[in-house]
């Protein structure tokens, strides 16, 4: 195994996008950030330097951390952040973990722009459970703004309000040619007639689920949050924020060049949302040559799933399976039931900065908690030093009120309450998680996002979850392990994994604007017997509050 060493410098960069040049947050100056690539084994060693205007933190999106949850990153949940000329330093080793993932800022809205691919290759002397490829290309779907971020976020967070939509979405950076102003802006990927190519996709938007597709090529799912899948093919996916998604496509057609293309899928009726498509190039050489001689075609573009299309989205996402039988908890220690979405807030609470309309402004809960963030100390000193005041351990297990969650629920009967709570967990505990949406507010699917853990999706449906019907139909054989997976709108989705990393954990939508509102919380797991199950003492250079 390697150790890998890199310099992350974090500095506003000029970047020219739609014919207007914004002054960005970037990682060394790339946008996309840098790729890292590395074996599993590998450890890699990150300093990340300030050289912005704004506080920032680094995570890094699915790997399991285990027993380094002070390089976790969360800003105030596993660490304080990296304040304007202050630096720290990320290590951690990636153990039994293969595929794509990705790394992100950890801190309000900044991963808009600091973002990037991180490749899981196989130990030396292995190698995937497929062909090998001819070529690997990370595919990052991303939001553009037309300003910065911060600012949009802002205006979500005080007034409530739903965030101005992005001005454009991209892929790795570029929005593609479909845009005003934007011709040159479009990612090619050159490929050879004959071959068969990966395409490690990323959703790495803020707010932004989407349908992805390739004109005229099937793609082959093999994998997906640096998971190997049962392979699975599809003309179309649907990928949330905060996942990944790996496929393989043969380059099979007549040599041309072909659109790949990605929109918003939005299940929410009425919500404002980017609804524009996003471009880039799969291009054979052939081809490519035909155009240098000036016969440049416009490429196909494929057809995409209406904005709303619930029943594609999901006919695609209960297809992933693991490759083979894996060890799934059939004996549960911990029994949860979360109800997740939106609710709306009455200004009156002093805690609650708002000027929102009608003196109520939204926010996002999980069992009627709406999670506030420390300022003074992040959760995992406070736990790790003993300071109290900074969180309380009483998040609830199941809802404090039983209703028809995706019934007809009335504004009233609901408003979230504010709080730091944790759920605390014996190391070891076999857990079960209920996802359950609700219909307080609107119907929307939220892709959760679980920190240092892989869970496995047992099961999923529309409706109530029904604790004595729907468990017989639980797959407890081969579902498949993910970091991220969304709650289908109006229903439920259920979660099984070990909490085996003694830390703090964050779990949340990763829909950035609800996180703005609250929608997170974050699990305790004590400590374990023995030094590898013990939460070690931070490194020196942890950044203060
Ligand atoms: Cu990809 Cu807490 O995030």
């Amino acid at each position: 195994a390697e150790t890998h060493y890199h310099n992350f410098v974090i500095q506003p960069t000029p970047v020219k996008r739609l014919c207007k040049t914004q002054n960005i947050m970037t990682v060394n100056g790339q946008f996309p950030g840098p790729t890292l690539e590395v074996r599993d084994g590998d450890t890699l060693v990150i300093k990340a330097t300030n050289y912005g205007k704004y506080n920032i933190t680094l995570h890094w999106h699915g790997i399991r951390q285990m027993g380094t949850p002070w390089a976790d990153g969360p800003e105030y949940v596993t660490q304080c952040p990296i304040r304007p000329g202050g630096s720290y330093t990320y290590r951690f080793t990636i153990e039994n973990q293969e595929g794509t993932l990705w790394w992100h800022a950890h801190s309000k809205w900044m991963r808009a722009t600091v973002y990037g691919a991180l490749i899981i290759y196989p130990k030396l002397g292995s190698s995937y459970p497929y062909p090998k490829p001819a070529r690997e290309y990370p595919v990052l779907l991303g939001e553009w703004w037309n300003r910065d971020p911060m600012n949009v976020l802002k205006l979500a967070t005080i007034t409530g309000a739903i965030p101005n939509v992005s001005d454009a979405l991209t892929i790795n950076g570029q929005p593609g040619d479909l845009y005003r102003c934007s011709r040159k802006e479009i990612v090619v990927f050159t490929v050879d007639a004959g071959e068969t190519i990966l395409l490690r996709i990323i959703n790495a938007a803020l707010n932004q689920q989407h349908f992805f597709a390739v004109a005229n090529h099937k793609m082959t799912v093999v994998g997906a949050d640096a998971a190997y899948t049962k392979p699975f093919t599809t003309n179309v996916l649907m990928i949330g924020p905060g996942q990944t998604t790996d496929v393989l496509i043969s380059v099979d057609q007549p040599p041309a060049r072909y659109y790949m293309a990605a929109h918003a899928y939005n299940s929410a009726p009425g919500l404002k949302f980017d609804n524009t498509t996003t471009t880039a190039i799969l291009e054979y050489k052939s081809a490519s040559h035909s155009a240098q001689k000036g016969h440049l075609s416009r490429p196909i573009l494929p057809p995409l799933p209406a904005f709303n299309d619930t029943n594609t989205a999901n006919a695609f996402t209960v297809q992933f399976k693991s490759r083979s039988k894996v060890d799934v908890p059939l004996e549960i220690e911990e029994n949860l039931l979360f109800t997740v979405g939106l609710g709306l807030i009455n200004c009156s609470r002093p805690s609650f900065r708002c000027e929102g309309p009608r003196n109520s402004r939204f926010a996002a809960s999980m069992n009627n908690v709406s999670f506030v963030l420390p300022t003074r100390n992040s959760l995992l000193q406070a736990y790790y030093q003993g300071t109290p005041g900074i969180f309380t351990t009483d998040f609830p297990a199941v809802p404090p009120l039983e209703f028809n969650y995706t019934g007809n629920v009335s504004r009233g009967l609901w408003q979230p309450v504010p709080g730091t709570k944790v759920y605390k967990m014996k190391f070891g505990s076999r857990v079960q998680l209920i996802f359950q949406g609700t219909s307080i507010v609107r119907i929307e699917e939220h892709p959760m996002h679980l920190h240092g853990h892989q869970f496995y999706v047992v099961g999923r449906g529309f409706g109530n979850f029904n604790p004595k019907r729907d468990p017989a139909n639980f797959n407890l054989i081969d579902p498949p392990s993910r970091n991220t997976i969304s709650t289908p709108p109006g229903g439920w989705v259920a979660i099984r994994f070990v909490a085996d990393n003694p830390g703090i954990w964050l779990m949340h939508c990763h829909l950035e604007f609800h996180v703005s509102w609250g929608f997170a919380m974050s699990f305790l797991v004590e400590n374990g017997i023995g030094e590898k199950q013990t939460i070690k003492p931070p490194p020196l250079d942890l950044p203060q509050c």
